[in-house]
């Protein structure tokens, strides 16, 4: 295979949902601790979120507006350091202005792990210039939009990332569904359902998401009860 095995792991609702309430609720920490066991028992050599996700997950510090004055940046792919994990941010139009080069986080298996961004040609050269400052290493998958096997195979030659969990939000899986880079799906179902107009589903169609709304089939391989109500299901591909 030209591209990393990919492996999307979500913990959702009865109802298929991956934000709201649910997930904040303290009887339910449990099922959030399962989550990030199994993550790191995958034993993955990375993992992928998009913009808004890693927004969220790993808050940055505010930045003052960059200036650059210096010479024209090549378009071409950075890798700043080898590292045993990685995070792979898609951030197409250079929006996560990251503060140093490896993630932060009182969890483990996130903690420690060295930046990529995934970024199109059109981001500023200020931005190249604050990432390369950082030491966070860099790849292009597309001029404006984003060849979403291209990064992946990327990945795999610039960074030997074998297996790679996919954790959402919703629009980058949708994206990763539609063009069918998904060999494995882990979802950790919690025992709520919610009523919502705003909440997002595990596979989003959209701007970003998938374009198409053709289903895609996968098989069961494995289903185990966690603490009682909750479910882990694993589907794959093959
Ligand atoms: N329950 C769970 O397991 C779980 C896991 C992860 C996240 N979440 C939740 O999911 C929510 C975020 O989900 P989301 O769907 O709104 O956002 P997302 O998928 O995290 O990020 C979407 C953004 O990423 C970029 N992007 C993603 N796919 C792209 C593609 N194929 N081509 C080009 N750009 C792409 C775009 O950035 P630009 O807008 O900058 O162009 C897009 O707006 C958060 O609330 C988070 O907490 C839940």
């Amino acid at each position: 295979m030209d591209r990393p095995y990919i492996i999307c792991h979500m913990v959702m609702s009865l109802d298929g949902k991956v934000t709201g309430d649910f997930l904040g609720k303290s009887e339910y920490g449990k099922f959030i601790e399962d989550y990030y066991r199994i993550h790191r028992e995958y034993g993955a050599d990375g993992f992928l979120c998009g913009r808004v996700t890693m927004e969220g997950s790993f808050p940055q510090p505010p930045v003052s507006p960059h200036k650059y004055d210096g010479p024209p940046i090549a378009r071409e792919d950075y890798i700043a350091h080898k590292a045993a994990f990685y995070a792979v941010a898609v951030d197409p139009k250079g929006k996560l202005w990251w503060n140093g080069r490896a993630i932060s986080d009182p969890d483990e298996g996130y903690d420690g792990a060295h930046i990529i961004e995934v970024l199109t040609e059109s981001v500023p050269d200020a931005f190249l210039a604050h990432l390369r400052d950082k030491g966070v290493s860099y790849i292009f998958g597309g001029k404006t939009e984003l060849e979403l096997a291209l990064v992946l195979k990327k990945l795999k030659n610039l960074f030997s990332i074998e297996k790679l969990l996919l954790e959402g939000g919703g629009n980058v899986n949708g994206s990763f569904l539609q063009e069918e880079l998904i060999d494995e799906i882990s979802l950790v179902v919690i025992p709520a359902a919610e009523c919502s107009e705003n909440a997002i589903p595990l596979f989003k169609t959209g701007k970003y998401g998938a374009k198409t709304a053709s289903a895609k089939s996968f098989h069961l391989k494995e289903a185990k009860r966690l603490n009682d109500d909750g479910l882990w299901l694993i589907y794959s591909k093959n």
